[in-house]
Formats: C-alpha cells, structure tokens, sequence
C-alpha cells in the first residue's frame, strides 16, 4: 500500500503529541504537515514540545517546522488525510472547510460528533457507522469521521459485549485525570490534593454519545440506543487514565464466568484485519483485587503501536440482575489520538481514503 500523505493539526498538545508518536513510521500514513496556534508556528517540532513529550518523536519529526493551522497551508502541504486534535471552537469551521475540499478529516474534537451523518466511531463497536461517510461524500468532497469524549471511547468499547446479555442501564462514576482538561486544563492549585465532583458538559456528552455509539445504522442517520446511561464525573489528581466505577443492570440475573468471558473474548474487525494500531484484545479483565489502576495499567496493549490501546475491567461483582465493576483506559491514547489513528486505518482499509501517489 502507498502511503497517504496526512496533516496533523494541534500538534503541541497533550492528544497531539501522541499523534506525533503514533504517526511516527506508520504503515499507512505519512506525516506531511503539522500545525499549532500562531503562538508555535515556525518553531521545530523539538522546540514547542521542550517537554516529556519531545521524547515520543524520532528526530525527523522533531526537526519539523510547525505551520499556523489554516486550510491554505493544510491544502498546500498536499495532504489527504487530517488528524485534528484541536478545541472545538478552532475545529468546527475549519473542519467543515476542508471537508469542503476533499480532505478525510479524522477529528478528536466534539463539534461535529453528533452531526447527523458524521459517524461517532469506536471501530471495535460500531464500524458499520462508517458507511455514513458515503452520505458526507454525497453533499461534500470529503468526509469528517470523529472518535468520542475519553470516557465514552472506554464506557461504550466495554458496554458492547455486554448488551448481547441483556444490558438496560448503566450507572457510571468517574476518576478523570488531569489530562482530559488539556496542557492548560486544569490549574495545580484547584486539584492538588482535591477531588472536583464536577466537570462541566462531560455527564451530557457521556449520554448523548454513548446513545449515538450505540445506536443502530438506519440509512443515513442513527437511531439512538435505548440503554439507559446516569454518570456522574470527577476530576481527581492522577496525570494520565480515567477510571470509571459502572454498575450495569441487565434484564435477567447474571454470572460471573459469562460476563468474565463476553469481555475477555471480544474481538472485531480492527482484531481481524489486524490494524496497526488495534491491540490483540480490546479489553483486559484483571483478576487482582486491586486492579485496574491508572499508575500500573494504563499502558496496557501489547505491541508498541498499541501501547495504551486496551481498556481494563477488575473488581467484576454480580449480584442477581447487576454487575459492579471498574474500568480504566488511557484518556489521551485510546480516548483521543489512538481512537482516531484506528478510525483512520479501518477507513483506508475499507477504500474510503485514496492511496497516495508516491
Ligand atoms: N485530553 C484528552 O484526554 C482528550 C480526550 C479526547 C478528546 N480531546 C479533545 O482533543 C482536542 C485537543 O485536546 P488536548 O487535550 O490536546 O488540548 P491542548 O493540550 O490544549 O492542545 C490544544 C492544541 O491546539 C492548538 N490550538 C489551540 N487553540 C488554537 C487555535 N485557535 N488555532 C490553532 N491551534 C490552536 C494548541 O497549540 P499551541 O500549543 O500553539 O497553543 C495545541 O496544539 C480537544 O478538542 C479535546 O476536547 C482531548
């Protein structure tokens, strides 16, 4: 396969350097721009990222030039794909913009995630919603596909297997780390030993997107799930991972050894087709009474390009019709920049992405 030539815009931060790292050598895509605020451009990759994070790049990278993110510059470097890892107020128009002119824009950010043909994609759960691409590539040149809020990419990946046992609602509390906030988030002061019961917008978006995820394909659009979803958030001190407390309700008792092995043997097409960035197992069930935690599990995946890709179950407790149980994934790997990297190289597997011409 060539390689398809890709931008990537919002390259300084906390998601971006992880894009950086992903896209460092990948078998598909090769890293042709990369854009930050004007605040970074013209300096080298090296020098923006003076930080832990100019070490998740090979030197071709980090001698890189950032270029200010406009659609003139992203047009010109004569990429067909788009990573966008940006806020979502920068995101929304330009997003559009350069779906207006033929690019296959791949976005962490949530201003198109419920736009009504735009797939919300985990490709382990819904990759039938990438067929919605079809109904953009009608009206548009190109297409916007996006992956969801950090907590959904984990909550929705370990619901899936749990809805073929009669899942009904879902009773979910968070531990989100300090990264979900981005590089400028959350101030020391305010979370430093503290615990913030509020993040604001997140409980909406856990259920709206968990619906849509959920959903079924009907044509051009989706038709929510009718899994009831009641979260409730908290930012907590921790640098990396969100950790979720769930409590499932299901329609019928159910045992430990079932649920254990619905999780632990899910597998989909990203497995199959074996992606680059797809780990062996989308889920891990730990054993250990004190896991998963956030400094010794996040990083789970296997192989080096699935490094933080796998979503980790413990402490499973069925009681009659419900399941207790804590789940933990790497915000920034599968819940933003990895999510988006797999979305990407399931699209360019199944053809929706033109190969390059070198
Ligand atoms: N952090 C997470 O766990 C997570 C998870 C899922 C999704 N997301 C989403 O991913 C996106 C990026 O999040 P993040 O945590 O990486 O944020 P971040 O650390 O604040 O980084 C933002 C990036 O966007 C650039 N930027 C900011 N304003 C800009 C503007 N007006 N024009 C052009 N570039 C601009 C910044 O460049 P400078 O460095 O030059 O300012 C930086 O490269 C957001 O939409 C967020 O909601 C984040």
């Amino acid at each position: 396969m060539k390689k398809i030539k890709a931008a990537l815009l919002g390259c300084t931060g906390l998601v971006g350097r992880q894009f950086i790292r992903l896209l460092d050598d990948h078998p598909f895509f090769d890293l042709a721009c990369l854009t930050a605020s004007s605040g970074s451009a013209g300096k080298t990759c090296a020098a923006a990222l003076a930080d832990a994070g100019a070490t998740m790049a090979g030197a071709a990278i980090r001698a890189r030039v950032i270029r200010e993110t406009t659609a003139a510059e992203i047009i010109r470097s004569g990429a067909r794909v788009v990573f966008s890892a940006l806020p979502a107020a920068a995101a929304g128009p330009l997003e559009a913009e350069l779906r207006a002119a033929g690019l296959r824009v791949f976005s962490n950010a949530g201003a198109h995630r419920l736009d009504e043909n735009v797939p919300l994609l985990i490709p382990e759960v819904n990759p039938d919603h990438l067929e919605l691409c079809r109904a953009q590539l009608r009206d548009h040149e190109g297409f916007i596909v996006t992956n969801p809020n950090c907590v959904v990419a984990g909550l929705a990946l370990v619901l899936k297997p749990l809805t073929a046992l009669g899942l009904r609602a879902v009773t979910v509390t968070t531990f989100q780390a300090v990264s979900g906030g981005g590089r400028r988030g959350v101030a020391a002061w305010d979370i430093l030993g503290n615990i913030v019961p509020f993040i604001a917008g997140e409980e909406e978006k856990i259920v709206r997107e968990t619906g849509k995820i959920l959903g079924e394909l009907a044509g051009d659009h989706v038709d929510g799930s009718p899994i009831e979803i009641f979260p409730s958030c908290c930012r907590v001190p921790v640098r990396e991972g969100h950790l979720q407390s769930v409590s499932a309700e299901f329609d019928r008792p159910v045992g430990r050894e079932e649920i254990r092995n619905a999780l632990a043997r899910f597998a989909a097409e990203p497995q199959q087709l074996e992606l680059p960035t797809a780990p062996a197992a989308p889920i891990i069930v730990h054993d250990g009474e004190d896991r998963p935690q956030p400094a010794l599990d996040v990083n789970a995946g296997g192989h080096r390009r699935a490094r933080g890709m796998v979503v980790g179950v413990g402490r499973l407790r069925p009681r009659g019709r419900r399941c207790d149980f804590f789940l933990l994934l790497h915000n920034t790997v599968r819940g933003a920049a990895g999510g988006s990297v797999l979305n990407a190289e399931l699209a360019a597997r199944r053809g929706l992405i033109p190969e390059g011409d070198e």
